[in-house]
């Protein structure tokens, strides 16, 4: 099982997906969103790589049931329904929608995933059961790191280790490239305290100043939940 870490989506483009097994990352906020989305009953989360297609699609494909949410420079769109604040998606305002979903690094490290054989999405609160899952699958795994305006970013970089650190624990076969070797030093380094990683790291402080510290709580919490979105058919739902 070789496992390596992109720690930012310019690194590839969407060909070298093809057929791989991938896991996107992106803490601050795409991914705990989506996975809370998903919890309180969404039917689907689509992902789309700007904002001109997310109006487009949510036009009438989905029978009405859409929801346009997401953000840009960590704002709710006008014109959208949700920003991207996992507190908002709700069981009673997401339950059986299909949300359309654009946010300046995660939904776009999606899009670009989208050849994968198997993608999935990773955030702290899920990160017990995808590595399980994961292991099961016994598959070489890339993990991409959304981060921030196309450079690194430390939160998607600790999570890639700890989800690594996971994988490796006490399995002598994990290939690790030097990638990943780094992602599990920094998870080492930073992965203890994972609250106040975020909020010392360059996008935690911006979402700080905008008023959404309450996000950063939620994003840190550790496997809080089970559920791993899964990418079939251009959507986001549950693996089952
Ligand atoms: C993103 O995809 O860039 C983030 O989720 C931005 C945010 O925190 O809203």
């Amino acid at each position: 099982m070789k496992l390596d870490v992109l720690f930012s989506p310019v690194q590839a483009d969407e060909l070298f997906f093809t057929g791989k097994t991938t896991v996107v990352i992106d803490v601050l906020r795409a991914s705990c969103t989506v996975i809370t989305a998903l919890t309180n009953g969404a039917k689907e989360v689509v992902p789309v790589g700007t904002v001109e297609f997310a109006v487009k699609v949510s036009g009438g494909i989905f029978g009405g049931q859409t929801l346009l949410g997401g953000e840009r420079n960590t704002k709710k769109i006008e014109g959208f329904a949700l920003g991207n604040s996992p507190s908002e998606y709700t069981k009673e305002i997401v339950s059986g929608k299909s949300i359309v979903f654009y946010s300046t690094n995660g939904s776009r490290a999606i899009v670009k995933a989208k050849y994968s054989a198997n993608l999935f999405i990773c955030s702290f609160n899920n990160l017990k059961a995808l590595a399980k899952h994961l292991k099961k699958l016994n598959e070489d795994v890339i993990i991409l790191c959304s981060g921030n305006n196309n450079f690194f970013s430390l939160e998607d970089s600790v999570c890639a280790g700890m989800l690594l650190n996971e994988l490796t624990a006490g399995n002598k076969k994990g290939e690790l490239t030097d990638s990943s070797i780094s992602a599990i030093a920094l998870f080492k380094a930073f992965g203890k305290n994972i609250f106040k990683m975020l909020s010392e790291a360059d996008h935690g402080r911006l979402l700080i100043n905008n008023g959404f510290e309450e996000d950063l709580k939620t994003c840190a919490e550790l496997d809080s939940k089970d559920v791993i979105p899964f990418y079939a058919g251009n959507t986001l739902k549950v693996l089952k």
